[in-house]
């Protein structure tokens, strides 16, 4: 008899003898007769015990989860029982032998529901949580994402090289995992944080077009899309210019979008840094929605608001955000708005209504009909809608109107998760200032060129010199980076020198890079792309949980593992982590 997998029947079966395997994904008794969604990867068929089989003492006493063999013969539901919502919906299984190939104990939370159960009771029982529907259909999709990847980069001759696990830290801005040497005592392994100089050095060593599907692992604060480990789909090339790096992306993406989600992408539209910053107040703006900030601190010049006025007289800005129907909110609506900006750092926030019967404003004695016109042409406002204002210092005033931009869409529901958005912002500054120590480092990594023509900044301005480097940026996340590199050891000295390293320190981390750089590196430049960032997208979900098969908590636990975990005595002898026994005789 002919097996099939639990989503291949169909009406034109009818009447032929099948074989299924699966799980019991939910069971109904009805009518003297048992029913049985059973389940596999591929789909759900509906089997049926008849009282008149044998078989059907034994499917009383089967729970779900439970792991059968059944065969028997295929039949068309009786009309009017068909489910639409089921592949194989017109017909059934007409069960006629059962084999139990094993018991299930009843599982900590239902595996046949579509909304998530409780996180850590997924992690933990993981295996059935990768049972669902919805975690098989994910999983299925990023295979298809990868597989399209390669399949992309290999007409184009590029070659999958892999690069090392146990290697010397990468520096990605993040702390590296290390691994203790058992026949080194005292020193470490890195673990990757990218393949990033491994792949310059394929460059360097002459193979031209390098991909790999790369884990990479970084021990940084988690969020929903961050993870301790996580998948690059990594790209380097040589003799190219930036141009060519972004089409060679561009078009990757095209053809994944094309290949699994049948969707024709638009040429993604691009932005200098500076651009995106001032238009949407991030470098990673979501383009699915307009809502565009604008300035409108000169429309403020002569105003007598006191907060407003201090702000545009110690040099800041005030830039505004159209909030599409707002002006329907009530003053309670408004209020609790207000607090959301402050939550996303605002100093305060004013609201402007621009209602059928007049214009309403939180700073209504300085904000009337006349004031409000020209703020609402340049933010391309109606009637119906409000405004939102913000005032502050002036890098730090589009960073919170572009939060509330964000919000805005998302109460809109303009933030649609099945409207895909790329977009490429370009022109980066080379150096920005770390949150933690004040001190200037690589906005992406100190491998990147600066830009043509701005290399004397280096000496004289470092932090207006900006860099050849690229995002692409998909609904607001940052998909992946890439660069020009430097590809003259003299300029990679250089830059190191800038960024405060001594001699000894590029020598003692770099110089083996440095030292390749000397014999003939060509001209090269690449990306990374976060795997799991797209798949997690391509599938409409927030959380990277949805799309990697064994994820780490948010504090970077393996819950069905349970690691990390303690080590053994022996373990931490043999790697020099504690003293030997004989020294500690000694
Ligand atoms: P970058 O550090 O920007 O660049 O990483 C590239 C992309 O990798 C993804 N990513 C992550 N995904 C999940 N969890 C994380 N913790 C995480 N960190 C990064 C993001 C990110 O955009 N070597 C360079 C690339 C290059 O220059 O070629 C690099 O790694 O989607």
């Amino acid at each position: 008899m002919k097996r099939f997998s639990c989503g291949a029947l169909r009406a034109a079966n009818d009447g032929t003898g099948a074989e299924l395997c699966g799980w019991v994904h939910r069971r109904r008794d009805h009518g003297g007769l048992i029913f049985i969604d059973l389940r596999d990867r591929d789909g759900i068929t509906q089997i049926v015990f008849d009282p008149q089989h044998a078989a059907f003492s034994d499917a009383e006493h089967l729970r779900s989860e439970d792991v059968l063999r059944v065969r028997g013969r295929v039949r068309k539901r009786p009309a009017g029982t068909e489910n639409t919502r089921l592949a194989t919906g017109d017909v059934e299984l007409a069960v006629e032998e059962l084999e139990i190939l094993n018991r299930s104990q009843v599982p900590p939370f239902q595996v046949n529901l579509e909304e998530n159960p409780e996180e850590s009771l997924r992690l933990e029982y993981r295996y059935l949580d990768l049972r669902r529907p919805r975690m098989q259909r994910n999983l299925t999709i990023r295979h298809r994402i990868i597989k399209a990847m390669r399949d992309f980069f290999d007409e184009r001759e590029f070659i999958e090289i892999e690069t090392p696990m146990l290697i010397k830290g990468t520096p990605e801005g993040a702390r590296d995992y290390l691994v203790p040497s058992r026949l080194y005592p005292g020193t470490f392994y890195a673990l990757p944080q990218s393949p990033q100089l491994l792949k310059q050095i394929c460059m360097i060593a002459g193979f031209g077009r390098y991909m790999q599907i790369a884990r990479c692992m970084r021990d940084e604060d988690l969020r929903s899309d961050r993870q301790p480990e996580f998948t690059q789909l990594d790209v380097e090339m040589s003799f190219c210019s930036q141009e060519e790096v972004l089409d060679v992306m561009e078009s990757c993406m095209r053809f994944v979008w094309k290949r699994v989600l049948s969707l024709e992408l638009a040429p993604f539209p691009r932005m200098a840094f500076a651009d995106a910053m001032e238009r949407f107040g991030t470098d990673k703006p979501d383009v699915r929605f307009g809502l565009e900030l604008a300035r409108v601190g000169d429309l403020f010049a002569s105003t007598e608001f006191a907060v407003f006025k201090s702000v545009l007289e110690s040099g800041g800005e005030v830039v505004g955000v159209r909030y599409p129907g707002g002006a329907a909110l009530s003053r309670r609506e408004f209020d609790a708005l207000v607090d959301d900006a402050k939550q996303s750092g605002a100093k305060g926030m004013v609201w402007v209504a621009l209602g059928a019967d007049g214009v309403k404003s939180s700073a209504q004695r300085f904000i009337g009909e006349a004031q409000a016109d020209p703020i609402a042409q340049r933010l391309r406002a109606e009637r119906g809608d409000a405004l939102l204002l913000f005032a502050d210092e002036r890098d730090a005033v589009f960073t919170v109107a572009g939060k509330m931009r964000s919000e805005i869409a998302r109460r809109c529901g303009l933030r649609r998760d099945d409207d895909f958005a790329f977009c490429w912002v370009t022109d980066f500054p080379y150096l920005e200032i770390d949150a933690e120590t004040g001190k200037p480092v690589p906005a992406h990594h100190p491998f990147t060129a600066p830009m043509e023509g701005e290399w004397d900044l280096i000496e004289r301005d470092p932090l207006r010199m900006r860099a050849q480097h690229y995002d692409m940026v998909l609904n607001g996340y940052e998909l992946g980076s890439g660069s020009i590199r430097i590809h003259k050891p003299e300029l990679q000295r250089r830059i190191f020198e800038m960024l405060g390293m001594s001699r000894e320190q590029v020598e003692e981390q770099f110089g083996f890079f440095v030292r390749a750089l000397d014999y003939g590196a060509p001209p090269h430049g690449g990306m990374a792309l976060g795997i799991d960032r797209i798949a997690m997208i391509a599938c409409g979900e927030e959380n990277l949980h949805e799309v990697i098969a064994f994820p780490k908590t948010q504090t970077a636990r393996d819950l069905m593992m349970d690691a990390p975990a303690p080590a053994s005595e022996k373990q931490l002898r043999d790697l020099h982590l504690l003293p030997s026994q004989r020294s500690q005789r000694g």
